[in-house]
């Protein structure tokens, strides 16, 4: 079903009703795209008054519906499916107008039609005046739509277009979206709803010069899979990454830092209020004493670079005071086992999972294999997809936490 992981719902149809508001459902369709839906657009004619069609088409890829007789448009993918396709429906704005017509059940217009014959659940983004919102037929019209199981969004309280303050102004399209992905975890049961993790993945650079640095092999795709797999399953996800070359997971923050003391100063800047920290990144063990202001020269003699350490960033997050569940990685190249669950001790951490790494192994490739250790139980999860491993690893982390 598209490709929203593991939000499960994907085909949105956004209605949008004459209003001004309408021209912030342009920037409201661009972000359930970027949530990983496919949204259809369906104006009512009065929409598109205040802004034009081809916007929202250059944003969605689809030719935007809005007549109700449209014989091209009947012909291949009529009003009845396009009701069948909708998985939710959400109308923002929502003019008092249409409010109205869809509490009386009229169907005037493709949208109002669509209304009617649609099975998927509906969202109303109410947008107008406050004093038309304050009306006892508009408040009789959305209370009667609630009973029917539609669900009312907004509307929010501020200033006006035309100059009032009050209740009445559609809610923001980030809010929107934030609340139609919470509608998608809390219906799909997403086992991170309500929770903060960070996850730190990819490489640090320790620099020598403007031009050279200390660096790793790690491509950030272990960890960049670990906070989508988080994402997916509903948490509020923080994403601290090092240079790496990826595309950001859907509905995850990500901050970019090049070093590990950048990375150490993110981590902390982040970690308060934070649920579960999962520290994925190779963070540079040392780095150079000092960077050189210029490019160091060749000269005949050798050369020696002094290295000192750098903070451990995943000790440091389980020695806070008020510590997250801490998860941590182990990339070695033998003793798996032993190595790892030395780790685990020595950093006081709740869980880590260890890789073998070496040549085509672990850094880079698409595939991993992990056997996870907490203190009371260890997995084996078998080489696969690093997508698939990672779901497998968030699973495992859900477990442990809700014991707690
Ligand atoms: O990025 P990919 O190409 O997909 O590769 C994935 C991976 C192999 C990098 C990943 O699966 C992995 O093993 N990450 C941890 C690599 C590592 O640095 O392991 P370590 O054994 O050196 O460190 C142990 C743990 O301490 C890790 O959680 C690490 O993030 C953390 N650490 C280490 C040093 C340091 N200064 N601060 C830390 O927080």
């Amino acid at each position: 079903m598209g490709n929203s992981g593991n939000l499960r719902l994907s085909r949105v149809l956004l209605g949008v009703t004459a209003g001004i508001a309408a021209y912030k459902a342009a920037e409201l369709s661009r972000l359930l795209i970027k949530q990983g839906h496919q949204v259809q657009v369906v104006m009512t004619p009065g929409a598109k008054n205040f802004v034009h069609e081809l916007t929202f088409q250059s944003i969605t890829g689809s030719q935007v519906r809005h007549m109700l007789f449209d014989p091209a448009h009947e012909a291949a993918m009529g009003h009845i499916e396009l009701a069948r396709w909708a998985e939710f429906v959400l109308i923002a704005p929502a003019s008092a107008d249409f409010i109205a017509k869809l509490y009386a059940g009229m169907a005037d217009t493709l949208l109002h039609t669509l209304c009617l014959a649609v099975q998927a659940p509906i969202a109303i983004a109410p947008a107008m005046n406050r004093n038309m919102w304050a009306n006892p037929a508009v408040q009789h019209n959305i209370m009667g739509l609630q009973q029917r199981g539609m669900t009312i969004w907004g509307p929010a309280v501020g200033d006006q277009a035309c100059g009032d303050v009050g209740p009445g102004r559609m809610l923001e399209p980030l809010e929107l979206s934030q609340r139609l992905k919470d509608y998608c975890h809390s219906s799909t049961g997403g086992s991170f709803i309500g929770r903060k993790v960070l996850v730190t993945a990819g490489p640090t650079y320790e620099p020598l010069d403007p031009v050279r640095f200390i660096g790793n092999r790690s491509s950030g795709k272990m960890g960049f899979a670990i906070a989508q797999a988080l994402s997916d399953e509903g948490a509020d996800t923080v994403l601290i990454a090092g240079p790496v070359n990826l595309m950001t997971p859907q509905g995850c923050q990500r901050i970019n830092v090049q070093t590990a003391r950048q990375m150490y100063d993110a981590v902390m800047e982040h970690i308060q209020d934070i649920d579960v920290f999962i520290g994925c990144a190779a963070v540079a063990d040392y780095r150079p004493e000092m960077m050189l202001a210029n490019k160091i020269k060749k000269g005949d003699a050798e050369m020696q670079i002094t290295l000192v350490k750098n903070p451990d960033i995943l000790q440091s997050v389980a020695a806070l005071p008020k510590r997250p569940f801490c998860v941590g990685f182990a990339a070695e190249t033998e003793n798996l086992e032993e190595y790892a669950k030395a780790k685990l001790r020595a950093k006081n951490i709740d869980m880590i999972a260890a890789n073998q790494v070496g040549e085509d192994q672990g850094f880079e490739s698409d595939e991993n294999a992990l056997l996870v250790f907490w203190l009371e139980g260890e997995k084996q999860l078998s080489k696969q997809t690093k997508s698939t491993l990672a779901k497998q690893l968030v699973e495992l982390v859900s477990e442990q936490l809700n014991k707690d």
